[in-house]
């Protein structure tokens, strides 16, 4: 349909970026997703709107962010920022999630629609395109009604915080646009409606196929209704973030912008409430106080900013404030902590490990996060409570988490940007699931660090050495424990202070509880890291001899010592010669299926790939490889 609008937005695009950007960043943006079942019509009417409003397709979009990084001003980057703005941090991530966005725009907002696949197991799809939206449009069709998979979809609309829902009974022209066919569904919803907790609704009998009630309604087919058409509904539904300017101020500082010496800005999105300059605030987590001095936009300074708006603040004393902090209202600062009870949709294919390390991004902060295993997982239909002990694809539970590093965060239902979260596989970087958390676990807020007069440097001095983790890894029967054995034997006669801790003795008492699972050996590893953080605290000289068959549990330890003191050692002895060797008889055993999980039989083992040390065991004898990987630790003082 090219009416002269739609052609003049073209070549504005083409021809004056500035203007076009310009002439659309008055206007309000709202974020939606479609909710629906394969054949209920969803592309069909996300077409429908494409089609009866002026467009503007994905590959024009980008053919916008180029033009805007070869042409453009700060400022035009900026605005093209917040047009996309719920794009840019699945985009950043590399979200390889089947969601499409679409932006379309009429005379009187801005849209981009988020359309989900709508297959049962796409959970992840639907809340990766949930995450960001103001309101969701809940599909159902006409001649089938309320389904299982309308009421998961409401469910997870309300999980995510979504404010608004359109109930679209579509395909009215299949049931002969029935009035009570419609009201009947209707009332359907409402029931479920509140029992999952959205409140409120708008139900709209559509026709994507035939446009009724798209555009202008009532259509000539459904005199009988009273409410707006699907499009008057999407300008007019209420974006100005109103209860999010109602919160205390809260911004996530994005970037230190610092284009001379005479001026510092914290560049950000405001999360919530109401800036003016003069205001008292603190950074968290740091605590650092100071007042603002001014607010810069693309449009200039001005006195105040609210919730939704990209600002720069400067404020008026040198404080240190960078990239992941939170400039907040001084009086009333959000929390600050690092443990917390989370919600949380898994998106992978590999299930949750709990006690492994993963990136947790929240916001501008990045931080590594463990899970513990999930007190319970829920039904998506039936939202009943699941025992489980990991999460799969698609599934949702409850558990605890634990940060590196204290995180600043609100719980969800006060802030979704401050409460949501994503996890990352620190080796594959892929998105792996989505988190809102409830809350802050009090024992966290209760139990504080305490400094000890004696430091690990008075520890090491008294012994006169350097405290380091000698990390053996490498298979059963590998030659772990004896090449451990004999260094620590010549370590001693060099009167040095060493301590083995070796896998099979640590199962004896500390670990004991422990058996063979992924999950158990995880938290095998993390707890024998703990302990030989204790001793290299200690002024130790640690040597370990677990298999540890995962890089990332090992590079979890290494993360937790000083840099230099994690030394790993890749005994690298083939499987067929340790298997040859087969010095305690497992293998074999593990070849007859008596003995399950075996490592390197049915379960996996991953080489180091630049591990400090290499030995090699068929070459040499213990007594040689451990002068070797002496050699090659020196010095020791
Ligand atoms: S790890 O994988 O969690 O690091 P760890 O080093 O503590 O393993 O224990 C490995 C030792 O336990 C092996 O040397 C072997 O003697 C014994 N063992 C018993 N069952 C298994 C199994 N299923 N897989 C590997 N080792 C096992």
């Amino acid at each position: 349909m090219d009416t002269p609008s739609s052609f003049q937005t073209d070549t504005l695009i083409a021809e004056d970026i500035g203007a076009y950007l310009h002439r659309h960043q008055h206007k309000s943006l709202l974020r939606f997703i479609t909710c629906g079942s394969v054949d209920d019509g969803k592309s069909t009417l996300i077409g429908r709107l494409l089609y009866d409003s002026k467009m503007i397709f994905e590959d024009q979009l980008a053919a916008l962010e180029n033009d805007s990084k070869r042409h453009g001003t700060q400022g035009e980057e900026i605005d093209f920022a917040l047009l996309v703005d719920g794009l840019a941090a699945e985009r950043e991530q590399g979200i390889t999630i089947d969601v499409a966005y679409r932006f379309f725009t009429t005379e009187k907002r801005k849209f981009i629609v988020a359309d989900t696949p709508g297959h049962e197991q796409y959970t992840r799809n639907m809340v990766t395109g949930a995450s960001t939206a103001d309101l969701a449009v809940i599909l159902v069709d006409a001649r089938k009604g309320v389904l299982q998979q309308t009421r998961r979809h409401s469910w997870l609309v309300h999980l995510l915080g979504i404010r608004h829902v359109v109930l679209a009974v579509n395909k009215m022209d299949l049931v002969g646009y029935d009035r009570t066919i419609f009201e009947r569904i209707v009332e359907d919803y409402r029931a479920f409606a509140q029992d999952v907790g959205i409140d409120d609704f708008t139900a709209i009998p559509i026709s994507g196929f035939k446009g009724d009630n798209i555009t202008a309604a009532p259509s000539a087919n459904t005199a009988w209704y009273q409410g707006p058409a699907l499009i008057e509904h999407l300008e007019s539904v209420d974006v100005d973030n109103a209860a999010e300017q109602a919160q205390p101020f809260r911004m996530p500082v994005q970037w230190v912008n610092r284009p001379n010496l005479d001026f510092r800005g914290f560049a950000g999105l405001i999360a919530s409430g109401t800036v003016r300059v003069g205001d008292p605030v603190r950074i968290v987590p740091s605590g650092k106080t100071s007042t603002v001095k001014t607010i810069t936009t693309f449009d200039g300074d001005l006195e105040e900013a609210v919730a939704g708006q990209a600002v720069t603040i400067s404020l008026a004393d040198e404080v240190d404030c960078s990239r992941g902090d939170v400039i907040a209202a001084a009086s009333d600062p959000p929390q600050a902590s690092d443990q917390f009870r989370a919600t949380l949709v898994w998106m992978d294919e590999e299930t949750l490990k709990p006690g492994r390390g993963y990136w947790l991004k929240l916001g501008t902060q990045l931080v590594t996060a463990t899970v513990q295993p999930p007190e319970y997982e829920i039904d998506v239909n039936s939202r009943e409570h699941l025992a489980a002990k990991t999460l799969g694809l698609n599934s949702i539970g409850v558990a605890e988490f634990a940060t590196d590093r204290p995180i600043t965060f609100e719980p969800y239902s006060t802030s979704r940007q401050l409460g949501g979260f994503i996890l990352i596989d620190k080796y594959s970087n892929a998105t792996v699931a989505a988190g809102t958390i409830e809350f802050s676990l009090r024992r966290a807020d209760n139990i504080h660090w305490q400094p000890t007069a004696i430091t690990r440097e008075d520890h090491a001095g008294m012994k006169n050495q350097i405290p380091r983790v000698l990390w053996f890894t490498g298979l059963s029967g590998s030659g772990k424990s004896t090449i451990a054995n004999a260094v620590e034997q010549q370590l001693h006669m060099m009167n040095r202070h060493t301590f083995l801790l070796d896998g099979d003795n640590v199962r004896h008492g500390l670990n004991r509880d422990l058996g063979f699972t992924e999950a158990d050996r995880i938290e095998n590893i993390r707890r024998v890291g703990e302990v030989a953080k204790l001793m290299a605290d200690a002024g130790l000289i640690v040597l370990t001899a677990f298999i540890s068959p995962f890089r990332a549990e090992r590079q979890m330890v290494r993360e937790m010592l000083a840099q230099g003191e994690f030394i790993e050692i890749f005994v690298d002895t083939p499987l067929e010669v340790a298997e040859a060797r087969d010095v305690k008889g497992l293998y074999r055993k593990a070849r007859e299926g008596k003995l399950k999980n075996f490592t390197g039989i049915d379960s996996p083992y991953e080489p180091p790939e630049n591990p400090e040390i290499r030995v090699n065991t068929v070459d040499m004898t213990p007594e040689e490889a451990a002068r070797y990987i002496i050699q090659q630790i020196l010095p020791l003082k």
